[in-house]
């Protein structure tokens, strides 16, 4: 937290991805990242269910377990399921205490304000920290509808920076702005003292966080809002043809990927073999 802190005060820019197992997480840390998430993104990308809303905590810490084990350096945060934190603070205490104590992770992320301060503010002053995150929020899908990009207007853009000013001074370390105008995204990271980390928030941020499925190009389309660094989907199933093909002309394996026996060995074999050949004759 104090790392992404001091990344702000120099004018630096905090680089963050999704990660939701041991080997990327390890891949992504030690390639230099910020800070890992292990998003509730993990319901869409790698459950395969349509919204956030499933997740389990279960499923959750499984994978924060994963994450947190391949991660030497980075900070890592997960995200807090639907129904996880909005059903009382002991609740919340609870899930999120079991974020750091199982599943090995520094701090936890929460979608919202309103009512959620109260939440922060509590997980805080236990020693837990927070990451808040707002703008569209996913596990509020059914709320916004097909409404993707928030604070359009004037009205509702000093709602969110009212709403990130709370959630700063409910103790949040820093917040995540999610599909919201460029303009808008620049304004609340000025007024803010703790860090904003945008995804789909324009260049303004003082860090980006992007679905690594959609950075790696994974997924079969990305939200406008993603880059995608590579087109590795496609990388796959070529190599899974090439796979199949091989497999199935007798070009794989070849010599290089199979194991020797010692010569005396395999002639003791081939000496049995014809033994007991004769037995059975
Ligand atoms: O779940 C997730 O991956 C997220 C990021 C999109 C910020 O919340």
């Amino acid at each position: 937290m104090n790392h992404l802190a001091k990344i702000k005060q120099c004018g630096g820019r905090i680089a963050a991805l999704t990660a939701y197992d041991f080997l990327t997480a390890q891949l992504l840390d030690r390639a230099g990242i910020d800070m890992i998430l292990v998003g509730d993104s993990l319901a869409n990308v790698v459950l395969g269910y349509p919204t956030t809303l499933p997740v389990t905590m279960e499923e959750m810490l499984h994978h924060a377990k994963a994450v947190a084990r391949g991660v030497a350096r980075a900070l890592t945060v997960a995200d807090m399921p639907f129904l996880s934190y909005q059903t009382g603070l002991d609740d919340a205490v609870r899930n999120a205490g079991r974020f750091l104590k199982e599943g090995g992770v520094e701090a936890v992320k929460l979608e919202g304000a309103g009512p959620i301060l109260a939440v922060v503010e509590r997980l805080v002053q236990l020693g837990i920290p927070v990451l808040g995150h707002l703008g569209y929020t996913p596990q509020s899908v059914h709320r916004f509808g097909s409404n993707i990009v928030q604070a359009k207007t004037a009205a509702r853009a000093g709602e969110l920076l009212n709403d990130a000013m709370a959630l700063e001074g409910a103790g949040a370390f820093a917040v995540v702005l999610e599909c919201v105008p460029a303009e808008v995204a620049r304004l609340i990271t000025e007024r803010l003292t703790v860090p904003t980390i945008g995804i789909g928030a324009g260049p303004f941020c003082d860090g980006q966080i992007l679905v690594l499925h959609d950075a790696l190009g994974l997924t079969p389309r990305s939200p406008r809002l993603a880059k995608r660094y590579l087109e590795l989907g496609g990388m796959i199933a070529d190599a899974a043809r090439s796979y199949i093909r091989e497999v199935r002309e007798g070009a794989f394996p070849a010599a290089e990927h199979c194991y020797e026996m010692p010569e005396d060995e395999l002639r003791a074999l081939a000496a049995d073999e014809r033994s007991g050949e004769r037995k059975a004759r």
